[in-house]
């Protein structure tokens, strides 16, 4: 059984006055399974932050439904949608959404505290991930105090701590420099691959996605193509992105391949 299904999932946005409509999505259909790493690229305006707030329980489908561990989120009502939220989902956002009153320990373990884990066995946990990260050395500091990737590499962390059913992630190398952008999609390859993590991230960048074993191309809010990185090289599968990209259309960044 996959671990998300998205079935015919359609999204309009009407004004305020409710004299015009967008359909932000148009019958979008889609599947991850456990263990997946799965890219979703598309056109501005193609509906790839719509998708991911209705995957992400913050918004609602116009009509469609959604699946996550067999449980559909639009059933569940207020604590329990909290709860479901907290415990089966991990976000990272663009920019970080890390709390600066916080130590980096205090940031990871957020999820577990919040959960009423006991604290020896918080304390494990921030431990054993922030090591997978490579961030183990910085747990005590403050965030204004670390570098962006290693911020974005603790908001990975608190991501995934609580193990969830999948880890969603917009853009998570919008704010990043390249060489920190490697490391950070570097991390989540590696924890894709030790099986910690079943991930999907929304980029515009073609390096980043990359990194991905699939990915969906999305245009007018519906599922245009599909690509599989298989056992070519991550070099090789970039080109292919490229490759899809071109047909697709739309403005991208990050084309040039100096950076591989
Ligand atoms: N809250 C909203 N109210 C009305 N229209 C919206 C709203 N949010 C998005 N839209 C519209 O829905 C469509 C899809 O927007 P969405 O933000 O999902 O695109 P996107 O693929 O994430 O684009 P980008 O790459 O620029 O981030 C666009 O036409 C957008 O203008
Ligand atoms: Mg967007």
């Amino acid at each position: 059984m996959p671990v998300l299904t998205a079935q015919s999932l359609t999204k309009i946005y009407s004004s305020s006055g409710g004299a015009t409509a967008t359909r932000a999505l148009s019958g979008l259909s889609l599947e991850v399974e456990k263990g997946e790493f799965l890219g979703v690229m598309g056109p501005s305006g193609s509906g790839k932050t719509t998708l991911l707030n209705i995957l992400a329980t913050i918004d609602t489908p116009s009509s469609g439904n959604v699946e996550i561990n067999g449980v559909s989120p639009a059933k569940l009502r207020g604590d329990q949608l909290a709860l479901f939220r907290r415990r089966q989902l991990g976000f990272v956002f663009q920019d970080f959404n890390l709390l600066n009153t916080l130590s980096v320990r205090d940031n990871i373990a957020l999820p577990l505290a919040l959960d009423n884990v006991k604290a020896v066995e918080i304390h494990r946990r921030a431990k054993e991930v922030a090591a997978r990260l490579g961030i183990a050395h910085i747990l005590d500091k403050r965030t204004y105090e670390i570098s962006g990737g290693e911020q974005q590499r603790a908001a990975i962390a608190r991501g995934i701590i609580h193990r969830p059913a999948i880890l969603l992630a917009d853009e998570p190398t919008g704010n990043l420099d390249s060489k920190a952008s490697r490391e950070v999609m570097q991390a989540f390859a590696d924890l894709n691959s030790n099986d910690i993590a079943t991930i999907l991230v929304v980029t515009h960048d073609p390096f980043v996605a990359s990194f991905c074993k699939r990915i969906i191309f999305i245009k007018d809010g519906k599922v245009f193509s599909e690509l599989r990185r298989g056992h070519g090289s991550r070099q090789a599968f970039f080109q292919k992105v490229l490759d899809s990209l071109s047909v697709l259309g739309g403005e991208y960044g990050g084309t040039n391949t100096s950076r591989l």
